[in-house]
């Protein structure tokens, strides 16, 4: 049987960050399911599709081909037959994600993608629902937050590393919109698995979050 990492949390607690350096560290594969939400959500805008025509985008999900290939370690998002890597970090695409993974037919397709990734080898898989709902199962669930200052000041840190001009106030406005939008979903909202460990990163950084999870882990594997 192969060993299941589940990692939830709200946009901006560091996940991905996280998730990749642990994979790395266990030798297990990293999956970003909020990469194949944002895939489908590009598709969506490239198409004209509103966020809110639930009828269109029931009618475009069939022809929406979302996988996933490796290369050198680094998840790779193929949307019908193009790797999308590139274009769906933006906040536009990451809003579409948020409003658009409202769908159950949107869901649908992808949880099933994510099953059959966690049932194939040893994941670490971040979202919103993975504890809860992809992979009721799991060895190792975690739930991952920090306070909604302290992740706008990170992505505002980002951003201004880029040397993308950005508002601090409006980034947070931001977080705070898609925590209530991703929380308060009809279908698997956000919410922390009543068998997961909370690790709330707000005081801490990113190897003091790795050796709290990797504690959590060695426990869970000696157990
Ligand atoms: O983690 P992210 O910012 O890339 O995710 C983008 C959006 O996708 C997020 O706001 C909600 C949605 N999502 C989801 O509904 N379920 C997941 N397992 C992952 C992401």
């Amino acid at each position: 049987m192969s060993m299941n990492i589940a990692i939830d949390g709200p946009a901006g607690a560091g996940k991905s960050t996280i998730a990749k350096r642990l994979a790395k560290n266990l030798g297990f594969i990293y999956v970003d399911t909020g990469a194949m939400y944002r895939a489908m959500a590009y598709y969506f805008l490239q198409n004209g599709i509103a966020a809110d025509d639930e009828a269109a985008i029931a009618a475009a999900c069939p022809k929406v081909d979302v996988t996933i290939a490796y290369e050198n370690s680094e998840q790779q998002v193929i949307l019908n037959g193009g790797n999308v890597n590139g274009v769906i970090r933006t906040e536009e695409v990451g809003n579409m994600a948020s409003a658009t993974s409202v769908y159950p037919v949107v869901r649908e397709k992808l949880v099933e993608l994510q099953r059959q990734l966690a049932a194939r080898a040893d994941v670490i898989m971040d979202g919103r629902d993975i504890g809860t709902c992809v992979l009721p199962d799991a060895q190792v669930k975690i739930y991952l937050t920090a306070s909604s200052a302290t992740r706008a000041k990170r992505r505002f840190d980002e951003l201004v590393a880029k040397g993308i001009s950005c508002d601090l106030t409006e980034i947070e406005r931001d977080i705070i919109d898609r925590d209530y939008r991703d929380m308060h979903r009809e279908t698997s909202p956000l919410k922390q698995a009543d068998d997961a460990v909370l690790v709330d990163s707000s005081a801490m950084d990113i190897d003091e979050v790795v050796a709290a999870i990797t504690k959590v882990y060695e426990r869970a594997i000696s157990a």
